[in-house]
């Protein structure tokens, strides 16, 4: 099936997928709810991302302040009109009626100038005066979804809910091919909460249940409820905490098994404690480990580094639990040997097979045992060793691998150092990414893509004296 993204990834989610294509949804929700913002993030992301026009037809007088309004969250109107991606139509309730329904009327001649793939009615609510009784109503709401499947339009009918009619099931929720209602309600006495929930959607499974959802700046942003996305979680794995709460969270328990993230960092923020909390806790978890060692690093500073989490790095190596990559030739205790993977001065084909060699049998004997696996890139490391061309090709062969033995893996990259395409291709190619950077004072961390499609606002980073060292704020 065909999806029109609506713009907000997590509400993607919820509707698994988007709004099916060429389907007629009632938005519902009472005034402020955000029901035009949404209509909007809907058209701006069709126009901008997906090449596909849109038309917003209003029945208010065109207001100067919905294009200031819309401006607040990035969305520049009039830019998108110039470039025929968008057409705001302003028309009385009686004139759309009109005209919709009439073949080769203004409508359908705006429709098919601009190739129109989306549209917005904002209000339905007001189509309800034009009608004398209701069966005409029920008719006229007829035409107005014929006419639109008839052109294959996605559309999105504003509908107000009124609190007085709360028992009623308006006539357009059975005619619609979905409904999605937005609510404000009291939450623990002194709050209240937005929740969007979809009541219906023809044809495609949803996540049901209330979602919150925020108005922040750049648009709607929906929080997926725990409740609904845990079954999924059975499929990808089970989380493996972080040690970062915060994270934990916005990760519905950790990093699930199996899955791989992408760390998207530069040398001046400093990820070091970030990294060994996620391969402590591992670690804590009965994961074997495969770690790179930077050129920075030494086992020494390595060992101190996970004393101060309560791991005895050396007994871990030793006894075969804690595999370590090196590059750069230095030499290891004898007792050690078995653990290491010396890469040093090798070509790229011989680099992918001594790992093959040395870890292939020890992973696929001991994943046959029930042992999970968790592996710690440092693509940077790569980058130097063995070239960037080789880094796409190396990361997709590790991936297919990771994924046929349920490895997790965790990726550090510094994406500005790489070409935008292998960035986007490392990026898709991940279940999850996390993006940090120092600005200012400040080291920042930020959930960007994740395995339920939550991301998180920009979170500080701060030190603190106790373990895992780093807390997100
Ligand atoms: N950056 C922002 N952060 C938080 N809230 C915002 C932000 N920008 C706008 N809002 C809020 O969003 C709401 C506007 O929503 P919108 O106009 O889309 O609602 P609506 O459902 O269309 O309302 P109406 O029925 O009155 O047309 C207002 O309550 C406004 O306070
Ligand atoms: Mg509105």
């Amino acid at each position: 099936m065909d999806y029109a993204r609506s713009g907000d990834t997590c509400l993607d989610a919820v509707l698994q997928g988007g709004i099916p294509s060429g389907s007629a949804v009632v938005l519902e929700g009472a005034p402020g709810t955000g029901k035009t913002t949404l209509a909007f993030q809907f058209l701006h992301y069709g126009a901008v991302q997906e090449n596909e026009p849109g038309i917003y037809v209003t029945f208010e007088e065109l207001p100067d302040q919905l294009y200031q309004d819309m401006g607040a969250f990035g969305w520049d109107l009039r830019e998108l009109e110039k470039r025929n991606l968008l057409r705001v139509m302003c028309m009385s309730p009686k004139l759309f009626i009109e005209q919709i329904s009439k073949a080769g009327g203004l409508v359908e001649h705006v429709i098919q100038e601009m190739r129109c793939r989306r549209l917005v009615v904002d209000t339905i609510s007001l189509l309800r005066f034009e009608a004398e009784e209701l069966g005409a109503y029920r008719k006229l709401f007829y035409s107005l979804r014929n006419a639109l499947r008839k052109f294959g339009i996605t559309a999105l009918l504003l509908q107000e809910t009124d609190s007085s009619e709360a028992d009623r099931i308006p006539i357009e929720n059975y005619v619609s091919d979905g409904v999605i209602r937005l609510s404000l309600k009291c939450h623990m006495e002194n709050y209240r909460k937005r929740t969007l929930e979809v009541l219906k959607m023809r044809g495609s499974p949803i996540l049901e249940g209330e979602h919150h959802y925020k108005i922040t700046d750049r648009g709607i942003h929906v929080v997926p409820s725990l409740s609904s996305v845990q079954d999924k979680l059975q499929d990808i794995g089970q989380p493996v905490k972080t040690g970062f709460p915060k994270l934990d969270r916005l990760l519905f328990g950790g990093i699930p098994t199996g899955s791989s993230f992408l760390v998207d960092t530069n040398s001046k923020a400093n990820y070091k404690y970030f990294i060994a909390s996620i391969i402590t806790e591992h670690l804590k978890a009965g994961f074997r480990v495969i770690a790179f060692i930077n050129s920075l690093s030494t086992l020494e500073d390595m060992v101190t580094k996970y004393r101060l989490f309560g791991v005895d790095l050396i007994r871990e190596v030793r006894e075969g639990r804690f595999y370590i990559i090196e590059h750069y030739g230095r030499s290891y205790p004898a007792d050690l040997q078995p653990s290491i993977i010396d890469v040093s001065h090798t070509d790229p084909q011989s680099f992918q097979q001594i790992l093959k060699d040395r870890l292939g049998p020890v992973i696929s004997e001991s994943t046959a045992n029930g042992d999970h696996w968790f592996a710690y890139y440092d693509l940077n490391s790569v980058f130097s060793q063995q070239g960037i061309d080789f880094v796409r090709r190396f990361y997709s062969e590790e991936m297919s691998i990771a994924r046929s033995v349920g490895l997790t893996v965790v990726a550090l990259c510094n994406f500005a150092e790489i070409r935008s395409d292998l960035a986007s291709y490392l990026e898709r190619s991940s279940n999850g990414v996390i993006r940090t950077w120092v600005d200012g004072g400040y080291q920042y961390m930020q959930l960007v893509k994740s395995p339920y499609s939550v991301i998180s606002e920009p979170l500080i980073a701060v030190n603190i004296p106790e373990m895992p060292y780093m807390k997100l704020v």
